[in-house]
C-alpha cells in the first residue's frame, strides 16, 4: 500500500479511537445535562466526519475498493453506538430494503427522539443536521405548493408518487387546504401504504391508494391508468435514488400522463449536502446528489421546454432542489 494512503488511514483510525473514547465518557457521565452531552457529541462527530471526508478525498480517485472496505470497517466499529438512535438503526438495517423508508421519514416529521441517555444526545445532533432539517422543510414547501394550486383549480387530480407516510396529505387535510382535489397516493411498498392509511386516519377514505413501481413506469414510459390525467404531480425522496436514464424516462412517463397545463413538483438533494459524509459513512445511506444544471437537464431530456421549468430550493440556502415543471 502506498505510504501516503497508509498514513491517511492511520490518522483516520486514530480519530475513530478518539471518538470512541468520547462516546465511552458520555455513556458513563450520566449526570451531564443532555444539551451539554449533545454539544460534546456534535463536536466530536464533526471532527470525525472531517477526517472521514479527508480520507475519502484521498481514496476515492485511486482506491475506491479500499474506500468501501474502510467504510464497512468504520460501520462495524461504530454501529453499536449509532444504533442507539432508532433512526440511524433503521437506515443501517434497512428493513424495507433501503435507507430512507416511510417510517424513517416519519420519525423526522413527528420529531420522534430517544427520551434519555446518550441516544438522546445522538438524536439531538442528528435532528439538527442540515439534511434532516431540509427533509422537514421540503415537506412544508410541498404543502405550500399544493395548497396554492388546489385552491385555484377545480377538482384537481393530484398524484403523490412515492408518497411514503403521507404526512403532506395529513397536514393538508388537518389545515383544511385540500379544497375539492382528488388525491391519489402511490408507493411500491404495501407496508408504506398501510402506514399511510393509519397516518391519514379519518381522511383515508377520501384518498385513492395505488401500489405501483415508478421504475416500471420509467421502463414502460407510461403511467398506469389510475394515474393518468393528473393536474398536479409531486414526488419527493424518490429521484435522489434514480440513475439518470431511469429518472429521464420516469419524467417522460409523468409528462405524457399529465393533463394539458398540468404541473409537476420534483425534489432532489443538491450537490454540496454537508451531511452527506455522515449519511454515507455512519448510516450507509447513499443518495444521488445533483447540481441545478444536472437536475434541470433531466427535465429537458424528458421533453419539457426550458421556459416551463423553475428550480428553487426547499428553503433559503436549502439543500433540496425543487423543480416545478409545466406540461404544455
Ligand atoms: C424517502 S421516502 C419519501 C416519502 C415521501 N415522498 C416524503 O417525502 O415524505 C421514499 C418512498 O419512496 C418509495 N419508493 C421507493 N422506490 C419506489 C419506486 N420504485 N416506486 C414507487 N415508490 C417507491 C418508498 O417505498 C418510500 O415510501
Amino acid at each position: 500500500m502506498d505510504a501516503g494512503i497508509s498514513s491517511h488511514l492511520g490518522a483516520f483510525y486514530q480519530d475513530v479511537a478518539a471518538f470512541q473514547s468520547l462516546v465511552d465518557g458520555l455513556e458513563h457521565e450520566t449526570g451531564a445535562p443532555p444539551r451539554a452531552q449533545a454539544a460534546m457529541l456534535g463536536h466530536g462527530l464533526q471532527t470525525l466526519m472531517l477526517s472521514a471526508g479527508e480520507l475519502e478525498s484521498h481514496l476515492a480517485p485511486s482506491a475506491p475498493e479500499l474506500l468501501r472496505d474502510t467504510q464497512h470497517t468504520f460501520r462495524r466499529l461504530t454501529s453499536a453506538f449509532f444504533c442507539k438512535s432508532p433512526n440511524i438503526e433503521r437506515a443501517l438495517t434497512k428493513p424495507r430494503g433501503y435507507a430512507g423508508d416511510h417510517a424513517l421519514l416519519d420519525m423526522y416529521y413527528t420529531d420522534s427522539r430517544v427520551s434519555s441517555g446518550v441516544g438522546r444526545a445522538l438524536d439531538e445532533v442528528l435532528y439538527g443536521t442540515p439534511a434532516v432539517r431540509a427533509v422537514v422543510n421540503r415537506k412544508e414547501y410541498v404543502k405550500r405548493w399544493l395548497a396554492a394550486r388546489v385552491s385555484r383549480r377545480s377538482c384537481a387530480k393530484v398524484i403523490d408518487l412515492a408518497c411514503g407516510p403521507c404526512r403532506v396529505e395529513r397536514d393538508l387535510f388537518d389545515a383544511g387546504r385540500v379544497a375539492d382535489a382528488q388525491l391519489t397516493v402511490v408507493d411500491q411498498d404495501p407496508e408504506a401504504l398501510a402506514y399511510a392509511r393509519r397516518v391519514l386516519g379519518p381522511y383515508a377514505d377520501l384518498v385513492n391508494f395505488v401500489q405501483a413501481n415508478a421504475i416500471q413506469m420509467a421502463r414502460a414510459k407510461a403511467v398506469p391508468a389510475a394515474l393518468a390525467g393528473a393536474s398536479l404531480t409531486v414526488s419527493l425522496g424518490l429521484f435522489d435514488y434514480l440513475p439518470r436514464a431511469i429518472a429521464v424516462n420516469l419524467l417522460r412517463a409523468l409528462r405524457a400522463g399529465s393533463a394539458p397545463g398540468g404541473e409537476l413538483l420534483v425534489g432532489n438533494f443538491a450537490r454540496g449536502n454537508p451531511t452527506r459524509t455522515f449519511m454515507e459513512w455512519a448510516a450507509d445511506w447513499v443518495l444521488i446528489h445533483r447540481t441545478d444544471e444536472e437536475f434541470l437537464q433531466l427535465f429537458l431530456d424528458a421533453g419539457f421546454a426550458p421556459e416551463d421549468l423553475r428550480c428553487e430550493r426547499e428553503a433559503e440556502g436549502g439543500l433540496v432542489l425543487m423543480v416545478t415543471a409545466r406540461v404544455t
